[in-house]
């Protein structure tokens, strides 16, 4: 089935609530994991040939990359259910689009294409939705000027609508980059294909590396050396011929975090999550919550290419603790469904450094501040960090203001499925940026909504 058939997933704004719910209980298999769904389909679109690619995430985020890599000359075809094929055009082959690329809701889909496109010798504008209008691109725009691509128009401040002229003869560069940011280090890294010898990456906090797992995975030379305490040095060898290979996506740990704080929280409740990525630089939710007491077992672990394992999740009672601030890259999504867990739990839990979380679909600092705030918790911001006050419980009966954030909306439903009065959200439309279906999975484990 030719991707134009794929139905569009936009759904229109719709308030829910969610209710104090009976144990949940059984299995579920969230869906394919974004980061890797974004990159499988940019990379394989920079391979010579046919590249098959099992669990997609089939969410708009992803989708709207989908149709970018097709704008850019890829034939991108639907087989099944999270089955999907890309033909792609090979490093530097990208054709010039007729129309502005839009990627909605999505920074790292919008980042990623950028650092593609870069390389290339051709003209793209980008654009998104209001959310992502607001966020910062200079991030990645400076690098990649730095590397020859030219910025023919934007918005004031470096916000989209942008327009960037690729280079010809991409320079390589060696960027340190001045915020831990995956997407950044990406950027740089995907720009760095188009680029003659070697574009080197040096990153303070290492960040998520599945970039760097599906280049070695399409036969590209790229090396890791760890710098510093908590640092890498990534360097790339450029233009490479990348060859196809099929990519199983594992469940997303990003999706997972919600059914696994709910368990935690909803009293009783005993449940398993299938095959849900545990890469170690995206871990860092779990290794939290279990130090705040939670019951999570991984029951069977195995390497995909990506270390996975299933997790049974049990009800738990939990303690505040301090969250230090070099853990926020292995769990930067994960904050607002912490600061969930926070609230239930007993005692202070203070999260450190979460400068980054300004800059995201919303705000996610001040939206989760206020998200707990209306539910009858006691939270407070200093500088960087977010306090939240854990008393066993939340009053709940609050209705959250999403700000067009699906984890904001997901987390605030996971709220209201343990505290005492239902908890409502403005809009639920923008879950289905990356968790489509989240009602309806976790209405299979007993959850109640309204
Ligand atoms: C992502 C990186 C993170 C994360 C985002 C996905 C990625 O963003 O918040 O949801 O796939 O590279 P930053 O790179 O801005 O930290």
């Amino acid at each position: 089935m030719p991707m134009s058939d794929f139905p569009a997933m936009t759904s229109p704004a719709r308030p829910v609530a969610a209710r104090r719910s009976a144990p949940l209980r059984g299995r579920a298999r969230v869906p394919g994991d974004k980061s890797i769904s974004h990159r499988a389909l940019i990379l394989g679109a920079l391979t010579v040939g046919e590249t098959r690619i099992g669990g997609l995430l089939e969410g708009e985020d992803v989708l709207n990359t989908a149709k970018a890599m097709q704008a850019l000359g890829a034939r991108i075809e639907r087989t099944g259910a999270g089955d999907w094929r890309v033909h792609g055009v090979g490093v530097g082959g990208f054709a010039q689009p007729a129309e502005p690329l839009d990627f909605g809701n999505s920074g790292t889909g919008c980042r990623l294409v950028m650092g593609a496109v870069a390389g290339c010798p051709i003209a793209a504008t980008f654009d998104g939705d209001a959310s992502l209008r607001k966020r910062p691109m200079r991030r990645v725009l400076d690098p990649l000027q730095e590397m020859g691509a030219r910025v023919t128009a934007e918005a004031g401040g470096g916000r989209l609508p942008v327009t960037l002229q690729g280079a010809r003869d991409a320079l390589p560069i060696v960027y340190p980059t001045p915020v831990p940011s995956a997407q950044v280090k990406s950027a740089v890294l995907l720009a760095g294909l188009g680029a003659p010898g070697a574009t080197t990456v040096i990153e303070r906090e290492a960040t998520r590396d599945h970039t760097e797992r599906l280049l070695r995975h399409f036969g590209a030379d790229i090396r890791t050396e760890p710098d510093g305490a908590h640092g890498r040095r990534i360097t790339l060898t450029g233009q490479p011929e990348l060859a196809p290979a099929p990519v199983v996506v594992p469940a997303d740990p990003s999706s997972a975090a919600f059914p696994l704080v709910a368990a935690l929280l909803v009293p009783g409740s005993d449940i398993v999550l299938d095959a849900v990525m545990t890469n170690p630089l995206r871990t860092g939710l779990i290794d939290t919550l279990r130090e705040m007491g939670a019951a999570i077992e991984p029951v069977a672990v195995r390497d995909d290419g990506e270390e996975v394992a299933d997790l049974r999740v049990r009800a738990s009672a939990l303690r505040g603790v301090d969250v230090p601030g070099e853990r926020a890259p292995s769990m930067i999504d994960e904050y607002p469904i912490l600061a969930v867990a926070a609230a239930f739990a007993e005692g202070v839990t203070r999260m450190r450094g979460l400068k980054e979380l300004r800059v995201k679909e919303s705000d996610r600092l001040a939206a989760t501040a206020a998200m707990l705030r209306a539910n009858g918790v006691t939270v407070e911001i200093e500088g960087d960090d977010l306090i939240v006050a854990g008393r066993g419980r939340a009053t709940g009966g609050g209705l959250v203001a999403t700000h067009m954030d699906h984890r904001i909306a997901m987390a605030a439903l996971v709220m209201g499925l343990a505290s005492e009065q239902p908890v409502g959200i403005d809009d639920a439309a923008f879950i289905a940026t990356s968790f489509p279906g989240f009602i309806e999975l976790m209405r299979g484990l007993g959850a109640e909504f309204a």
